[in-house]
């Protein structure tokens, strides 16, 4: 057995010896991805391959806190149903000893290589003292993995203003008779930025430029770049750390948006717009996306923030990851949408039809801890008016929509356990209407506004008890539809 055999073993164990005290977990999410047992970070290497979905992750299997990363593997046929695969990736060689690191799954030659960052520690300061270089690994059945030999195959940030040691994350694609890869890199002196590359052998690199840097509050770091075309431009999504609070933007600590533009392959520039976020609510980091067969553009992202109070690591378990969300360019704005395949999972349908509100009111049978809302509200003449979520004795997490700000606000301030605040988005009504796609699990809620335009996520942690759906309003609002299922 090799030396990294050797270590997924170990980690199996580790997880195996945990994983029925995580399920007995009221927090444990029944339909989004977590980990069996312990820590979860960034999707890594989200791919179709052999007929099946691949979502890797970031995993550490020794504790519910972040550590030496290894890659965690889950497997589907639908992207509605989920199967736990053996732990791709862990960290066994020097130089990936301190971590394998995010990264991407490509395939060639019928092989599925996985490409990831070696994260080396040099000293005590995990700011400053590392060295990271990219590395492949590579399977013929999408489950064991081999490094390849001629590891590291970058093995040192190129020159100029880049920084030599944040040098992270590779996300590579094909294009004609190369294969490119974009990687998370900052200047030299602290300003976010993504390098370009390209291959025709995934072995042997060459830098062609740095394809775009942040200017002016774009963040002292760009992780987890993710570059590809859509209706002929060019979309780069990437998580910039460190960018200062605008209006309603940028209250996480990190952000997770994209900017659209077009690549020139050549001279490796890309000419962008504004930067966006991807989900306007408080738990979204690292998305990654990949093309599937149909030619759908699928993203899942970590559904949780750095450095947030975390109450389900008291369960022996940390992180999840979105629904699958598929991306549409229109009107050069990206909307995300559920994947329809979710829909497999329903159950117990329940419908209401033309219900007035004014006040408050819970309609019977539209409530649970893992279900799927569809609304839609007419706004009328009210001013506020809203839904709370999870709500039981004290316990509520509220959405509002406050019509003279044409926003809506997100608050989880009396949500449960865990980190509290508000988030807020724009949002229009459009013929007065508030249209509202809400899948709530044990420990979240994701909202799709008006056909995903915009969509805010939480983490929430409220007793199982508080499981009420309530809608209230200023003045009168009609419930036009009104559509719940169990997932
Ligand atoms: C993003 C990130 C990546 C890095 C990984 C380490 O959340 O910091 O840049 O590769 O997590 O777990």
């Amino acid at each position: 057995m090799n030396h990294q055999q050797q270590k997924i073993e170990e980690a199996a164990a580790s997880v195996n010896e945990k994983r029925d005290q995580v399920s007995r977990s009221p927090w444990k999410p029944a339909y989004h991805l977590s980990p069996p047992a312990y820590w979860m970070n960034d999707p890594n290497g989200f791919s179709y391959y052999k007929g099946e979905y691949h979502l890797f992750y970031q995993h550490h299997p020794f504790s519910p806190e972040w550590g030496p990363m290894y890659w965690g593997h889950f497997k589907s046929k639908d992207l509605a149903h989920w199967e736990e695969a053996p732990i791709a990736l862990a960290p066994s060689e020097e130089y990936d000893k301190d971590g394998c690191f995010s990264g991407s799954a490509i395939e060639k030659d019928g092989k599925l290589y996985l490409m990831y960052t070696g994260n080396q520690w040099t000293g005590p300061d995990h700011d400053k003292d590392l060295y990271q270089v990219q590395a492949l690994a590579v399977s013929e059945d999408g489950i064991t993995f081999e490094k390849a030999a001629e590891n590291p195959v970058i093995d040192s940030a190129p020159e100029g203003d880049i920084h030599p040691y944040h040098f992270r994350d590779p996300k590579v694609w094909k294009k004609g008779d190369y294969y490119y890869c974009v990687l998370g890199s900052r200047t030299k002196d602290h300003v976010g930025q993504v390098l370009l590359y390209r291959s025709k052998d995934l072995i042997e690199w060459e830098f062609v430029n740095v394809a775009a840097k942040g200017e002016g509050n774009f963040g002292f770091m760009w992780e987890c770049p993710d570059i590809f075309e859509m209706d002929g431009h060019t979309i780069l999504v990437m998580s910039p750390q460190g960018m200062e609070p605008e209006g309603n933007l940028y209250y996480n600590l990190h952000q997770a948006g994209y900017v659209v533009g077009n690549l020139d392959y050549e001279t490796g520039i890309l000419k962008h717009g504004e930067f966006d976020l991807l989900d306007h609510g408080f738990d979204f980091y690292a998305p990654q996306t990949m093309v599937d067969p149909a030619g759908r553009r699928i993203m899942i992202a970590w559904m949780n923030m750095w450095e947030s109070h975390m109450p389900e690591q008291e369960e022996g378990f940390a992180g999840a990851m979105t629904i699958p969300r598929e991306l549409i360019l229109e009107d050069g704005k990206l909307k995300s949408k559920p994947v329809p395949e979710l829909e497999k999972r329903r159950k117990n349908h329940k419908k209401y039809e033309n219900v007035r509100v004014e006040g408050e009111t819970a309609l019977t049978g539209i409530e649970g801890n893992a279900v799927e809302l569809m609304v839609t509200i007419d706004a009328e003449e009210a001013s506020q008016f809203g839904l709370k979520l999870r709500a039981g004795h004290k316990q509520e997490t509220e959405l509002l929509y406050i019509k003279e700000e044409r926003s809506i606000v997100l608050d989880r301030s009396m949500a449960g356990e865990g980190p509290g605040g508000v988030r807020k988005a724009e949002v229009e009504l459009a013929d007065n209407l508030l249209n509202l796609h809400i899948f709530i699990d044990n420990s979240s809620v994701e909202v799709f506004i008006n056909g995903g335009e915009k969509v805010m996520t939480a983490r929430i942690y409220p007793d199982q008890e508080s499981s009420q759906v309530r809608f209230f309003s200023d003045k009168p609002v009609e419930l036009l539809q009104v559509d719940k299922w169990d997932l």
